[in-house]
């Protein structure tokens, strides 16, 4: 009956593997077991005093907005990218939507041909690809830091992408990275600018983590700046980015879109427009009122900026070196708030304990040591004979949940932590604590097989 109902590409949805894990940590925790919840990307700092006041004043706007969102928070988002990038942007060139997940579900949708993803990505972006019938073409990157993208990887796929039909026509880059935790370097983001344009693929530069940078000499990087990378052929570059990371505020569903402005880049704005008016319309009206304070250039949300940054800094760096001290392949996250490990040095004691994938080291973890982690199969790791040895073994950690036990705590000690790394002073973090002694149960129990 329901094959009748549903068409094809909507049964190759799944409900998205960040949103299951948090449902099976809620009804393990339901049964009285601890979990220490690595496996959601929520950001849980609180938002500034202001910036939540402006909300709340801002509740008696019931009103829809107009579709492309409010002037002045599309004037401020331009103000803010034109700052950090050094470019002329113009609040024309900017749409608002209900986060950016549904803009560049709208970006896959709209727009003509295959689609190039660094492997691994984001877990959205695959089966976002597939729904919009499109095909996907993995741009495998390298196995030590599961990163750097090379000029062989790029044709690679490019290739497989022209044997298949008419070649890619869009690529996505995510810098920092979800799930590695990395930052392209100029170097890298050159090499990408300059193939998409001689190969006239539209790149989408998804910048959500721009903001958390952990050396900020790279905040300035994105591929939206291309204009100042001297190429032979213009790049049509779409920019998305929005509120969940920086400011800690998923919730509230403000995401945007900066589109080149260029007769190319009008009309991906345009049609961009029509669609979100026949979908959703205007992103809610208190949380942009809200937003367009929380992008401002002001010395206060700049400060803010700089704090969040430091403490994610602070506490993703401990994870990784707690890990690495562990023995676990891992490479050193450079901004937002993930690592990326591998229990591949283990692979020989997994297999004894019947993990062979990496949704079975994810189950094993949960069950066993009551760590949530999502497994690497998430992010377009191959789990079968294809497979990266590292790869199979792969999880992606968010530190993300180990600030705060509770709403409650979030707002009682936050705004301290905050001030207080405004002052180089760096937090006591027992979640953090708890995780790591988990995690070291988990080593110990797989050396203590290797030596039997
Ligand atoms: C890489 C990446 N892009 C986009 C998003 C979407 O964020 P939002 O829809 O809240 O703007 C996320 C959220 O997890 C993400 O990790």
């Amino acid at each position: 009956m329901s094959q009748q109902l549903i068409t094809p590409a909507a049964a190759r949805l799944h409900l998205s593997p960040t949103l299951a894990i948090n449902e099976l940590v809620l009804r393990t925790r339901a049964t009285g077991k601890t979990v220490i919840h690595l496996g959601f990307g929520e950001a849980t700092f609180p938002i500034p005093k202001d910036v939540l006041k402006a909300h709340v004043d801002a509740s008696s706007s019931t009103s829809y907005l107009p579709v492309a969102g409010l002037q002045v928070l599309r004037k401020s988002i331009a103000q803010y990218n034109s700052q950090r990038l050094g470019i002329q942007i113009d609040e024309s060139q900017v749409i608002i939507g209900p986060g950016s997940k549904p803009l560049l579900f709208t970006l896959f949708d709209i727009m003509e041909g295959d689609v190039l993803l660094p492997r691994p990505s984001w877990v959205s972006y695959e089966p976002q690809v597939h729904h919009a019938q499109k095909r996907l073409f993995w741009v495998e990157t390298d196995e030590h830091d599961r990163h750097t993208i090379t000029t062989d990887a790029l044709e690679a796929a490019y290739a497989k992408s022209t044997s298949a039909g008419n070649g890619a026509r869009i690529m996505l880059i995510n810098s920092p990275s979800n799930p590695t935790g990395k930052v392209f370097g100029r170097e890298t983001l050159l090499r990408v600018a300059s193939f998409c344009a001689s190969k006239r693929i539209t790149l989408i530069s998804d910048d959500i983590y721009s903001d958390l940078c952990f050396d900020p000499t790279d905040l300035t990087n994105s591929c939206f700046a291309s204009a100042s990378f001297n190429l032979e052929t213009p790049l049509n570059v779409i920019m998305t980015g929005g509120l969940s990371k920086t400011y800690s505020a998923g919730g509230w569903r403000v995401g945007y879109a900066i589109f080149p402005a260029t007769e190319l880049g009008n009309a991906l704005l345009t049609t961009t427009l029509a669609y979100a008016s026949e979908c959703w319309s205007a992103a809610s009206a208190p949380a942009q009122e809200a937003a367009t304070l929380a992008f401002s250039t002001s010395m206060t949300m700049n400060e803010y900026r700089t704090r969040v940054r430091a403490v994610h800094k602070y506490c993703t760096t401990k994870l990784y070196s707690a890990l690495k001290a562990l023995g676990l392949a891992v490479s050193e996250p450079q901004g937002g708030f993930y690592v990326y490990p591998s229990y591949h040095p283990f692979t020989k004691e997994l297999h004894s304990l019947g993990v062979q994938t990496s949704a079975n080291l994810s189950k094993w973890l949960i069950q066993n040591f009551g760590i949530a982690a999502l497994p690497g199969s998430a992010f377009g790791e191959e789990d079968g004979e294809q497979g990266l040895a590292g790869g199979k073994l792969r999880l992606r950690m968010a530190t993300s949940y180990l600030y705060f036990a509770d709403e409650v705590e979030r707002y009682r000690e936050g705004y301290r932590i905050l001030d207080a790394a405004g002052n180089g002073q760096m937090p006591q973090l027992p979640l953090l604590d708890v995780a790591i002694s988990a995690l070291t149960l988990s080593v110990k129990r797989l050396e203590q097989i290797r030596t039997k």
